[in-house]
């Protein structure tokens, strides 16, 4: 082979190679997820139950969870300044501290309203809880105290 010959085929290899392995090790992000219908699909909806049978097992894993558990997923945002234990740092401590204590004490904060020097701080943190969320981590923050 010629040198030119040589770096050609190489060429070939590559331009042909590449793709053919791109496809086999992207089942389905490579064709992504539009892409991949007919056989594919059906692979896809056998592994995983498909698309609605992945929602109704989110909706049931979040029907299971308790307030608790709900409340201590959302109060992950919360440890760096409160403590995973509720035993305080940045703020206050809130370990002690009845349900409603809390809940009353965010809903304070997420309606603006100061109730410390830093409330600041706080009105960013409420902003993105819903009723649910507070009533949640006011759950688990009082569960702190019975440990
Ligand atoms: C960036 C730090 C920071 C984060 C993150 C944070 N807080 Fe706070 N928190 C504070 C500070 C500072 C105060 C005191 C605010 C004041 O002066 O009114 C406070 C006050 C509170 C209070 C009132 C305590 C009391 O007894 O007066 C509660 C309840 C509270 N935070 C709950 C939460 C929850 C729930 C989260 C997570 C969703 C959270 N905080 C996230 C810093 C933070």
């Amino acid at each position: 082979m010629s040198k030119g010959n040589i770096s050609l085929f190489l060429f070939f290899c590559f331009a042909i190679g590449l793709p053919l392995w791109g496809m086999q090790n992207n089942k389905y992000e490579g064709e992504s997820i539009h892409g991949c219908t007919g056989e594919c699909y059906e692979n896809w909806e056998q592994e995983t139950g498909g698309v609605i049978a992945l929602a109704s097992a989110q909706a049931e894993a979040r029907a299971v969870a308790s307030p608790a558990e709900l409340g201590q997923a959302a109060y992950s945002g919360c440890i760096a300044c409160h403590g995973s234990g509720g035993e305080g740092g940045v703020g206050p401590a809130l370990v002690g501290q009845t349900g409603s204590d809390i809940y009353g004490k965010l809903v304070q904060y997420k309606n603006g309203e100061t109730r410390g020097a830093q409330s600041a701080l706080m009105w960013s943190q409420s902003a993105t809880l819903s009723d649910d969320d507070m009533k949640n981590i006011s759950e688990y923050v009082e569960s702190f105290s019975v440990r």
